[in-house]
């Protein structure tokens, strides 16, 4: 697949073709996407494929009423959450630098900093393997923080970083794309 397929033509869906998404391709997009590079590899995303109409209809009630339906017609939607605990993690994940763990010490703004900028990085991996797989995309920061949390990772130390629909896209009545910047707009090589 072409880089223009990823991102010249791909679009962020609101609406999808009443068409399940087969299980084993949410497996075959994490098994990609997880060599995506994070930082000391610390893997903070995680994930609750809401796939089920129970499960849709329950996340559905904790978002923006202008995403409500998107959430409905899209056969999986992917809660993407940052597990701010992800700290003791790299003495497996990191094991060859010992002072790993030690680095964040103290430090929970730093903790929570590098869960966003993983997380998201990991988050935009899966779009693009999500894309390449075939599917549709379209992210979602439209949703009520506390009211998410508590259906997804009650009891954990995950937080919502955002979510994302995905399916088989359907183009009715979707806007024209809008401006990107140029390369001049917003690029200096120096
Ligand atoms: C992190 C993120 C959050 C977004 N939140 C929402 C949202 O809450 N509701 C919505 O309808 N679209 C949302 N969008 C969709 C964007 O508006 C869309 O990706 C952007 O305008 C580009 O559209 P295009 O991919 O069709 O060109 C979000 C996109 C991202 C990446």
């Amino acid at each position: 697949m072409s880089l223009a397929a990823i991102f010249d033509d791909a679009r962020s869906y609101a609406r999808f073709r009443d068409v399940p998404v087969d299980p084993a391709v949410l497996r075959v997009i994490h098994e990609h996407m997880k060599w995506g590079p994070t930082s000391m590899n610390c893997q903070p995303l995680r994930i609750r494929w809401m796939v089920s109409a129970q499960a849709r209809q329950a996340l559905s009630e904790c978002v923006y009423e202008g995403n409500r339906a998107k959430v409905l017609a899209a056969p999986v939607c992917a809660v993407l959450g940052m597990d701010l605990a992800f700290v003791p993690t790299l003495e497996k994940l990191f094991p060859h630098k010992k002072d790993a763990v030690a680095y964040y010490d103290g430090k929970p703004q730093l903790v929570e900093s590098t869960a966003l900028r993983n997380s998201s990085l990991q988050a935009a991996y899966l779009l693009v393997a999500a894309r390449m797989e075939g599917l549709d995309c379209g992210p979602m920061s439209g949703f009520h923080q506390a009211q998410v949390d508590r259906l997804c990772w009650d009891g954990t130390t995950v937080k919502t970083n955002f979510l994302c629909n995905m399916g088989y896209g359907d183009r009715l009545e979707m806007r024209e794309r809008n401006l990107r910047w140029s390369f001049e707009d917003v690029c200096e090589v120096r």
